[in-house]
């Protein structure tokens, strides 16, 4: 897989990629990620990537010919299953979408700032619109890193137990069960005896109920 990330801010985003899973992926060549400056594709002597909102009213938006040019030349290159804009009146982001994207070969993502971009580059280029909760960053690049991170660990090879992304939360609209590591007792608090009994057919029944009984609790509209 592919990404190519356009923004105004690659300094705030790079860093998730050069640490741990992110990190290793790419050295492994599971996944390119490729960081385009919008600056570079800036128009005048200023450099300029945003302007004022016709109508009046507070807050630069992105314009649309650096961005134009940025994915012109991307396309030039290669074909792209996805151009996708972080924004918070996207749909919000959820384990389904990440799978769906993690299938595909090629994608862009734009982050925005500031108000965001003009409409016009929402009209021609993206294909969809994702956001990362109800609130509103400063700009799209953390909610992209959030988005990248969620898709790259379930490339084939990424994560060391390769069944381990399929035992998530959320991979079968399931919380996921509570997990319990050494010691077994910490000043009296026991681990279920049920985990240390070494029968598996049991200790997967119990983690079934306990995803069941967690999700109950916790997010029942997950059941619906
Ligand atoms: N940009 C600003 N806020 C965002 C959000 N919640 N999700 C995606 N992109 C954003």
């Amino acid at each position: 897989m592919r990404i190519d990330i356009i923004t105004v801010l690659p300094e705030l985003l790079k860093s998730p990629f050069e640490a741990s899973i992110l990190k290793r992926a790419i050295e492994k060549k599971l996944v390119e990620v490729h960081f385009h400056n919008l600056r570079k594709y800036s128009i005048g002597n200023y450099k300029q990537v945003d302007d004022y909102q016709f109508g009046g009213g507070a807050g630069m938006v992105l314009m649309i010919e650096p961005i134009d040019k940025c994915i012109s030349e991307l396309k030039k290159e290669r074909e792209y299953d996805e151009i996708i804009y972080m924004t918070p009146d996207g749909n919000t982001l959820n384990q389904g979408i990440s799978n769906e994207i993690s299938l595909k070969k090629n994608i862009i993502i734009l982050c925005g700032h500031y108000k965001g971009v003009d409409q016009r580059v929402r009209d021609l280029f993206i294909t969809r619109e994702i956001s990362i909760g109800d609130y509103v960053l400063s700009g799209g690049e953390l909610a992209a890193a959030v988005f990248c991170d969620s898709i790259i660990r379930l490339l084939p090879g990424v994560l060391n137990d390769e069944t381990s992304a399929l035992t998530d939360t959320f991979q079968d609209n399931l919380l996921a069960p509570p997990v319990y590591t050494r010691p077994s007792d910490y000043k009296g608090h026991k681990v279920p005896e049920v985990l240390l009994s070494g029968d598996f057919p049991k200790i997967e029944k119990w983690r079934e109920e306990q995803a069941m009984e967690r999700t109950r609790q916790r997010r029942p509209d997950l059941l619906k």
